[in-house]
């Protein structure tokens, strides 16, 4: 058997999935596609065009509607690839306080799975791919060649969520981050459909006493041993 083609990474906010995703396909020359980033944009468009976030009907037209793309990075401001809400540039808007406080909001939603599901599916299958986010190894590639479940504490996650924040010059609070971590799990976890969970056959890595070059290694050895 060949090395997998088609690797899927899941788990909690903050948990290291995008930044071992991103290492992983960088180390594998896949394309590295992070699904978090279309819920945000969706969220972040529910924002700007005054679309109340708890009207399902209105939020599930604008999830079809609205044209995300993620491409090559233009700047050189730490960003890993530009996120384009219909060709606007919001890369870092839609990491802002105002999109999580309501992005695990929207995802309940089944117009904007549906909708979003659709599109990663279709990436899925025209390109080797290394996919990050909730419900990937259990709906999106349900027959991806490796599933890895990447989950650490609730308090390690605030700390390094909290720790990216003033790495990036911003303010931040750790008991609101930790606040913000707690309300997002409870609601991924505990949604109708798609919900946060290993898929049975996903291989769960504990990430709380290790550093993302470790669990990069781990990682490493389950894609050369698959
Ligand atoms: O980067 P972080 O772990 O904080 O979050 P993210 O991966 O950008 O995802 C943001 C939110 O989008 C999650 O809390 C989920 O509510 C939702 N999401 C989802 O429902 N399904 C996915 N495949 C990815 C994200």
């Amino acid at each position: 058997m060949g090395l997998p083609t088609t690797i899927a990474i899941d788990g909690p906010a903050a948990s290291g999935k995008s930044t071992l995703g991103a290492l992983l396909a960088e180390a594998l020359g896949y394309l590295y596609f992070d699904t978090g980033v279309m819920y945000r944009a969706v969220t972040l468009a529910a924002l700007q065009n005054g679309v109340d976030i708890f009207d399902e009907a209105a939020i599930g037209e604008l999830a079809e509607k609205v044209r995300i793309d993620v491409a090559p990075p233009s700047a050189d401001d730490g960003r890993d690839y530009d996120v384009l809400l219909d060709g606007q540039d919001v890369t870092w808007e839609i990491r802002s306080d105002a999109v999580n406080d309501h992005v695990s909001d929207i995802s309940v939603y089944a117009r904007v799975r549906n909708a979003m599901t659709d599109q990663q599916r279709r990436i899925a299958l025209e390109n080797k791919v290394v996919m990050v986010g909730r419900d990937i190894g259990t709906v999106v590639m349900p027959d991806a060649d490796l599933k890895i479940y990447l989950d650490a504490s609730v308090e390690v996650r605030a700390q390094r969520r909290y720790q990216e924040m003033l790495d990036r010059g911003e303010q931040a609070d750790f008991e609101a981050v930790l606040g913000s971590l707690k309300n997002r799990d409870h609601i991924d976890s505990n949604r109708e459909i798609a919900p946060l969970k290993p898929a049975e056959d996903a291989i769960v890595i504990q990430a709380d006493c290790l550093g993302i070059q470790q669990v990069l290694e781990k990682a490493k050895e389950l894609v050369y041993r698959v």
